[in-house]
């Protein structure tokens, strides 16, 4: 977002007006990409839209500030930069500091606390616990509650600890349900508070402050205004260390770099330059004496000077003129013993006189600097420099002006300061949007995890399944063992049953046999013979409802003893054959006995009596004996 989008701004407006934040001084892009994509997550499009749906859901302004701050942090962040701090930077620190004095650290923008934790155990480690206790104080804030509310808990799980070593993890945390808390007699030591770096105050004579991975979040304007605050709060010899990302180029005169790399800065104190005095060679020494026509070829050293310079008496007159200042301002040694207040160069390009008369009575260099200087139709650039010339009694002999032309350096410098914003805007958007990958990485890590439990779950519900397929294939094979028996006896009894019909069908005499029920079960070949009705047509009928030449309900009394287990009877009865023919049939019912005591049916085999055999009349009489 390059061109600013008046609904944004008024969005903005509104969240200062509304809760004290101010966004302003953030850059546009990333902020604005931030807050696009909380406006998603609701199902908002327009800045417009999502005003009113803040006015609607105050609560939404906590998501929006969650999402606008980032907080990713870590104990250690950028472990090389940290082994520099503890190794080089804090030893001299610390030797600088007189002894027993009281040390004091700020952490700004400390988020969840990792940041301030990690101070305090590199100066634990450095200076012993005791020691620490009495000597340092570790002020750490945030803008952001609820970062604070987390840090103060001092309370992190195992994960968050992977960059400590075992012996780390060991000394300054202790074990509780899977949490690690940080150690409460060093806990103390750190003291944890809400400051704004746009709005507050800052914290003063910090001998070390650290603001990383914050600044980056702000635009250039911001970032200076912030670190003139820093530079404020930090203590003669302060030490400043920033993110590895951010940039420090146009703040140089505040900050050197102790390790540029590394972004640790100390604080450059604002003191005036020294005095510079330009003594003139002392006189008459015997090299001097020597030289023939020394006097002339100092002069003519002068006059040639590339620079335009001018030297004026402690009286105020004109003593000497370089060419180039003829060149540049019409001054020429014509003009010598005049007063230089009369000459146009004493108030043009700038007003001189001024810097002459504070040179003189500071007896320090004076410089004036971006002078504009009109030729040939563009603009030059020059510096003066007003330089007080003492005697060697510490008496004043007068000053030089010389005008420096630093026009072409003025270019460079404003090409290289260009290149460099650029260079910072690239290198700053860069780093956001590496955060920006850190979240999306971390959310895709907890995706990853979620996946890793499923694939669990699958494993093991995929190990029962096949648990339950082997007890399903032993069953089977038990099913399949039982099925061979089972065919077995099948053929066993087709076999038998093959030889009973066998028999049946070769005895001589019709053999019936009867169930509890009367229900026929069996009927040979002959039965079919002699009274016309085929094994198909019987089977499953009642015997004594069969519609055949045989008076059947006359059997009923044999049947009925051969049923409670009477041995074998007989009768003979007149009957009519399947030709129509009488005949007389001996008929003898015996008790079936399967395998108990008790018959389970009758077995009548019926017979065609020979002649001669005793026989009924006519009449069909029958008769009963024991068989
Ligand atoms: C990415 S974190 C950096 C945490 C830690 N310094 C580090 O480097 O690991 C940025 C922090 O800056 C905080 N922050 C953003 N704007 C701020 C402001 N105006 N004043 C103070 N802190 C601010 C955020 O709340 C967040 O906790």
């Amino acid at each position: 977002m390059t061109v600013p989008d008046p609904q944004f701004e008024l969005l903005l407006a509104h969240l200062k007006e509304a809760r004290g934040f101010d966004f302003t001084g953030y850059k546009r892009s990333s902020l604005g990409r931030r807050v696009n994509r909380r406006m998603s997550q609701v199902g908002v499009s327009g800045y417009g839209d999502y005003l009113d749906y803040l006015e609607v859901h105050p609560e939404e302004f906590t998501a929006l500030f969650n999402t606008v701050l980032i907080n990713v942090t870590s104990f250690f962040r950028d472990p090389d930069a940290w082994n520099y701090l503890g190794d080089e930077v804090l030893p001299q620190l610390l030797a600088a500091k007189e002894v027993n004095s009281p040390i004091r650290v700020w952490s700004a923008g400390c988020a969840s606390g990792e940041e301030a934790y990690s101070l305090a155990m590199l100066f634990a480690e450095i200076l012993g616990p005791d020691e620490f206790r009495d000597r340092v104080k570790v002020y750490a804030t945030d803008v952001d509650e609820e970062q604070l509310a987390e840090a103060r808990q001092a309370t992190y799980p195992e994960e968050s600890l992977s960059a400590l070593s075992p012996e780390r993890k060991e000394r300054f945390f202790e074990h509780f349900a899977g949490r690690y808390v940080f150690r409460k007699d060093l806990r103390r030591t750190v003291i944890f508070g809400r400051n704004d770096l746009v709005q507050d105050s800052p914290i003063s004579r910090v001998d070390l402050l650290l603001c990383r991975n914050t600044l980056m979040y702000f635009n250039a304007e911001t970032q200076a205004r912030i670190l003139s605050r820093f530079h404020f709060a930090l203590a003669g010899g302060g030490v400043l260390f920033l993110g590895k990302a951010e940039m420090l180029l146009s703040h140089s005169n505040l900050f050197l770099p102790i390790d540029l790399k590394r972004r640790i800065f100390r604080k450059v104190p604002q003191r005036l330059p020294a005095p510079v005095t330009f003594l003139p060679d002392p006189p008459d020494t015997p090299v001097h004496r020597e030289l023939v026509g020394l006097d002339r070829l100092r002069n003519e050293a002068f006059l040639a000077t590339p620079v335009a310079q001018i030297v004026v008496t402690s009286d105020g007159l004109v003593a000497l003129t370089s060419r180039q200042a003829e060149t540049m301002f019409g001054v020429s040694s014509r003009d010598v013993g005049r007063p230089f207040r009369d000459l146009d160069v004493s108030y043009r390009p700038a007003e001189l006189r001024r810097y002459i008369e504070q040179a003189q009575l500071e007896r320090r260099v004076a410089r004036i600097t971006d002078v504009e200087y009109p030729r040939g139709g563009d603009t030059a650039y020059l510096e003066v420099h007003v330089n007080p010339l003492v005697d060697t009694d510490g008496s004043l002999l007068g000053v030089a002006l010389v005008f420096h032309d630093v026009t072409a350096a003025r270019r460079m410098q404003e090409d290289l300061e260009q290149a460099n914003h650029q260079l910072e805007d690239a290198y700053e958007e860069l780093q956001s949007t590496n955060e920006e990958l850190e979240t999306t990485n971390e959310e895709l890590q907890s995706t990853v995890e979620e996946l890793e439990t499923t694939n669990e779950e699958l494993q093991s519900t995929n190990e029962e399944l096949e648990t339950m397929n082997e007890e399903l294939q032993s069953t089977n094979d038990e099913l399949q063992n039982i099925n061979d028996e089972l065919r077995d006896r099948s053929r066993e009894l087709s076999a038998a049953e093959m030889f009973l019909d066998a028999v049946l069908t070769s005895l001589r005499a019709g053999v019936t046999v009867v169930n509890k029920e009367l229900d026929i079960q069996v009927w040979n070949r002959q039965a079919e013979d002699l009274w016309g009705l085929r094994r198909e047509e019987v089977i499953g009928q009642r015997f004594l409802s069969l519609d055949i030449g045989l008076p059947t309900d006359e059997l009923w009394p044999l049947i009925r003893r051969a049923l409670v287990g009477e041995g074998p009877q007989q009768t003979q009865l007149a009957a009519v054959n399947r030709r129509g023919r009488s005949i007389v049939v001996r008929v003898v019912c015996t008790p079936l006995l399967s395998d108990g005591a008790q018959p389970t049916g009758a077995i009548l085999v019926m017979e065609q009596a020979e002649a001669g055999e005793q026989r009924s009349g006519d009449g069909g009489e029958t008769r009963t004996t024991p068989a």
